[in-house]
């Protein structure tokens, strides 16, 4: 199965390299939230991933703790300054190495399946969070690897981003989800739409569950989902069908 193969190592008892996600921000505890329920949550708990948070404000440099300043060349917002997110990402990297630094910003790279299925084998990145105006330039020539967009609209801070690709890149680790197989059945690993599902009562207010899938005939409902999954791609997602047959 595909999914045991992942990062070559987590053969039975072989011992499972764990993920960490070190998470640069202004903001720790918007993570909070995201962080403490369901998958991400058990997890962490699981020890299948190591979540840290760092307050970019303890890496200010001045008295003031400021983290960022005004525009050279003048202009409205404050930019964040190179110094604190320097300091936060040096100290990281005296202690591992990172496959990746990623800078969460609006006009990065679009994420989407097969970039998180990627970014999944990592064993350490760092996700740093943007917010006021920008982001001092030398910051994304020098000290990032990536970056990354959830989408083609702007939200107020990289937090949300960043909590959106970590729950992306942590049910994906081998051990998450329940079943193993069941991170490759969902709407778009495959380049297709999830077919529909159902469970009881089988009518409700006169609504009914398709005949089929009240048959008991596997190979029939099998062929079902795929003609479901076929159409509702080409209805709904019709650039998906297109990229999958390329
Ligand atoms: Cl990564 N950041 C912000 N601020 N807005 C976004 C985004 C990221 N992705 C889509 N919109």
């Amino acid at each position: 199965m595909i999914v045991t193969i992942r990062r070559g190592i987590c053969l039975k008892n072989i011992s499972l390299k764990i993920m960490r996600i070190d998470i640069i921000t202004l903001f720790p505890d918007i993570f909070r939230g995201p962080f403490d329920f369901s998958i991400i949550k058990r997890a962490i708990d699981k020890n299948l991933v190591t979540i840290g948070l760092h307050d970019l404000r303890e890496y200010a440099t001045n008295k003031y703790k400021s983290v960022d300043d005004y525009p050279f060349g003048g202009g409205a917002g404050m930019v964040m300054a190179i110094e604190p997110i320097d300091g936060c990402i040096s100290h990281l990297r005296g202690q591992r190495h990172y496959d990746e630094i990623i800078f969460l910003t609006p006009d990065g790279e679009l994420l989407d399946q097969p970039l998180g299925n990627r970014l999944s084998m990592c064993e350490n990145i760092i996700l740093l969070c943007g917010h006021y105006k920008g982001i001092d330039e030398r910051v994304r020539q020098h000290l990032v690897t990536r970056e990354i967009s959830i989408g083609d609209y702007v939200l107020s801070g990289g937090e949300l981003a960043a909590a959106v690709l970590t729950d992306c890149l942590v049910r994906l680790l081998p051990g998450v989800l329940g079943d193993e197989t069941s991170a490759l059945s969902d709407s778009f690993q495959d380049g297709l739409i999830s077919p529909p599902v159902y469970t009881r009562p089988a009518v409700y207010k006169g609504w009914a569950v398709p005949e089929i899938l009240l048959s008991g005939h596997e190979a029939k409902i099998k062929e079902w989902r795929l003609d479901q999954a076929v159409e509702r791609t080409k209805i709904r997602r019709p650039g998906l069908l297109k990229d999958f047959s390329e």
